[in-house]
């Protein structure tokens, strides 16, 4: 009989940024899925790619002066090294700037234009004149027309989560350039989405659909509030594939909306691998793992987009996000880990596992917690399978070096029956994605495994045959573990394996009658020590000193100095908004803290490289004093590091902090260099400092 086909993926990241923890758990989740599929001998791929095209890819590569496609191939590299270290086992990872996926996006959308479910229609979009560019919403800032929040982006208010159209903000602004955009007409082509509102919705409430509960709620509140008609075009300059014959029927160029193209890169992904691709699509074997965040795209567009070309609905697994620690992750807390920052401390197999014994298939999120971590991996990880394993295996091995007997008494034959019972159970849960229950019944296993050796105390009478037999049972168990986890840690399974001179040893090799040969095994699991990083401050503040200070030529209020910041950083030119406060000759030789990691700007014409501190209570304007500090000198909160990387204007003005008794604050920790504290004098306390 020829055996199912089986897809899995996982979501196509984007080329624009690294992976880090947060997408780990995704691919890890889909990873120990098709693990385990394989293991039970099924024909299942996991495919996946890095998602190539929209705008930020475009913008960003424009940015850093290379071609989009330049840009991204990198990130893309990047992307397939950082899975391979977390033993992340694609059979195809891709990317969905590819021939295979142009046809089929092209293939795509013919199928969908013959069954009439494509359309034109004239729309405004927003334009920049001065960028030469329409703008997505997320790319336009402005005031919400809503609670009247200023500097929101034109997709969502982050004050009162209302969502947006660009069009909406009041007092637009171009995020690229901050001119304001006009409003220009542009015809676009559209998916009749709302046409399969009936069809989404009996499949969403269809039990056989395996929709999580939660999940079915939102998408049935979607389904009430009424599903729009999709755009799926978007105006030059785009990054994604052109679609054919637009400039005659719209008068421009037009391309496909990367959400498209995205998930059909799952099929051209697979179509790279295999020539048969469509016996794994069309045989309704497909089962997707994603975030809630794109559960709108998967959920109603791509299985709209199936059901016109007569593909067979997939399954879908929606997790939650990634907190460290109990909140967001977040780069000034120290707790941003990007998978070769977590690599650099901890090892892949520690969080597979606790990602793992965290997951079953609600949709919450995940709290990857640092102690917790440390605990699971050192006492349960280590202490409890690791240790089972290992010490069974080397005491075996010393002393024998190879099992020839396996004991079968009745105390034996008890624990066959209970591991058998278990065996079962954890297959099940494999099945229902519930690794938390998997990871739990794994442990019980080695528990009654390590009781039993405890109890055997075979180290009191070795050569015994009644010991050697009881170390052979204890030997087949750990083999039992070692096939039982591997999905979850592939390269502590493989260690086991090569010390019984097996390979590829499957699901239906579970079993107590094995005997061999044996070799010395290899350390099973990394102890995890907890790295505490210092919480980051997002502005890189140094001493400098005023050489010369110049009116600016074009700003009364402006002055253009001169600062030395010593040998490190050198002269640069900075301009600041002093002149109402101070004179001249108040300002050049003195010492003061300065920003010196803003991206260099024009002001008025005039380039500026930083930016000086100054606490301001609206009467008065202090600058921060440093005088015994060296040029140079890094000023920094206590028991935080500056941030060196360039930082933006809106960033910079982010950051609040304040006079308290003399000196400055942020967050509860005094501002100091290596050999003074920073003092301002002259002004209010509680004064802001920016
Ligand atoms: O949200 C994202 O990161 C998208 N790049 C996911 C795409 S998944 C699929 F549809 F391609
Ligand atoms: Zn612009």
């Amino acid at each position: 009989m020829a055996k199912e086909k089986i897809i899995v993926t996982a979501a196509l990241p984007y080329a624009n940024g690294n992976i880090h923890i947060g997408h780990l758990l995704e691919y890890i989740q889909a990873d120990v899925y098709t693990r385990f599929l394989k293991s039970l001998g099924k024909d299942a791929l996991y495919v996946c790619a890095s998602d190539m095209h929209g705008t930020p890819i475009e913008v960003n590569a424009k940015k850093a002066g290379e071609s989009p496609k330049k840009f991204a191939s990198k990130f893309l590299k990047e992307h397939q090294k950082d899975f391979a270290s977390f033993l992340i086992g694609f059979d195809n990872y891709y990317h969905t700037d590819s021939e295979e996926n142009k046809e089929l996006a092209e293939y795509f959308f013919s199928e969908l234009r013959k069954k009439d479910l494509i359309y034109t229609k004239k729309m405004n979009v927003i334009y920049c004149s001065s960028c030469e560019r329409s703008l997505p919403d997320r790319y336009v800032r402005g005031t919400c027309p809503h609670c009247a929040t200023t500097e929101q982006y034109g997709d969502i208010c982050e004050s009162c989560g209302i969502i947006l159209k660009g069009i909406d903000l009041i007092n637009p602004k171009c995020s690229l350039c901050s001119k304001t955009p006009i409003q220009k007409e542009s015809e676009h082509y559209f998916f009749k989405l709302k046409k399969f509102s009936k069809t989404l919705e009996k499949w969403f409430n269809d039990k056989q659909s395996g929709i999580q509960p939660e999940m079915r709620n939102w998408l049935n509140n979607w389904i009430k509030k009424g599903l729009e008609d999709w755009c799926v075009s978007r105006d030059e300059p785009y990054y994604g594939f052109e679609i054919p014959n637009s400039k005659k029927e719209t008068g421009e160029k037009k391309y496909f909306y990367v959400w498209l193209d995205a998930p059909i890169g799952y099929i051209s992904s697979t179509k790279n691998l295999k020539k048969n691709w469509k016996d794994y699509w069309y045989k309704g074997n497909v089962q997707h793992f994603i975030g809630k965040d794109i559960a709108y795209f998967h959920f109603l567009f791509w299985p709209a987009m199936l059901m016109a070309v007569g593909i067979p609905l997939p399954k879908l697994t929606v997790h939650g996000f990634v907190n460290v620690n109990g909140k967001k992750m977040s780069k000034s807390r120290g707790t941003f880990f990007t998978a070769k920052d977590f690599m650099k401390d901890y090892s892949a197999e520690a969080l597979r596992f606790y990602y793992a014994q965290s997951l079953d298939r609600k949709i919450v999120d995940i709290d990857l917690n640092l102690n917790d971590f440390k605990a699971v991996t050192n006492n349960v990880l280590m202490g409890n399978l690791g240790n089972y394993c290992y010490r069974v295996l080397t005491f075996a091995e010393k002393n024998y070096g190879a099992v020839k007997e396996v004991a079968d008494g009745k105390e034996e034959k008890e624990l066959i029956k209970k591991s058998e019972k278990l065996f079962a159970e954890i297959e099940r849960s494999y099945s229902e994605q519930d690794y938390k229950i998997v990871v739990k019944k794994i442990l019980q296993i080695a528990d009654l495994g390590n009781a039993y050796f405890q109890k055997s105390e075979v180290w009191k009478d070795k050569d015994s045959v009644e010991s050697k037999a009881k170390v052979g049972f204890c030997v087949n168990l750990a083999r039992n573990l070692a096939i039982l986890v591997s999905p979850v840690l592939p390269e502590f399974s493989d260690k086991v394996f090569v010390s019984l001179s097996e390979k590829k040893v499957l699901w239906k090799d579970l079993g107590f009658t094995w005997k061999g040969k044996l070799k010395k095994v290899e350390k099973l699991v990394e102890k995890v020590e907890i790295v505490e990083t210092a919480e980051k401050f997002p502005l890189q503040m140094v001493v400098g000193q005023i050489k010369e200070v110049k009116d600016h030529p074009n700003a009364d209020s402006l002055y253009l100095m001169q600062v030395d910041f010593g040998k490190k950083l050198g002269k640069r030119q900075v301009v600041a908004g002093l002149k109402k406060w101070f004179e001249v000759d108040e300002l050049v030789g003195r010492k003061a803290v300065f920003c010196a990691n803003m991206k260099p700007a024009k002001l008025r014409g005039e380039l500026s490289e930083g930016m000086i501190f100054a606490a301001d209570d609206h009467e008065n304007v202090a600058i921060l004093d440093v005088e015994k500090s060296k040029l140079g000198d890094s000023v920094q909160f206590s028991g935080m590091e500056n941030e060196t990387k360039e930082i933006t204007f809106d960033d910079f003005k982010k950051v609040k902090m304040m006079v308290k008794e003399g000196n400055v604050f942020y967050k509860e920790k005094k501002l100091s260099t290596k050999v003074e504290d920073v003092t301002v004098s002259g002004v209010k306390e509680g004064c802001r400092v920016h």
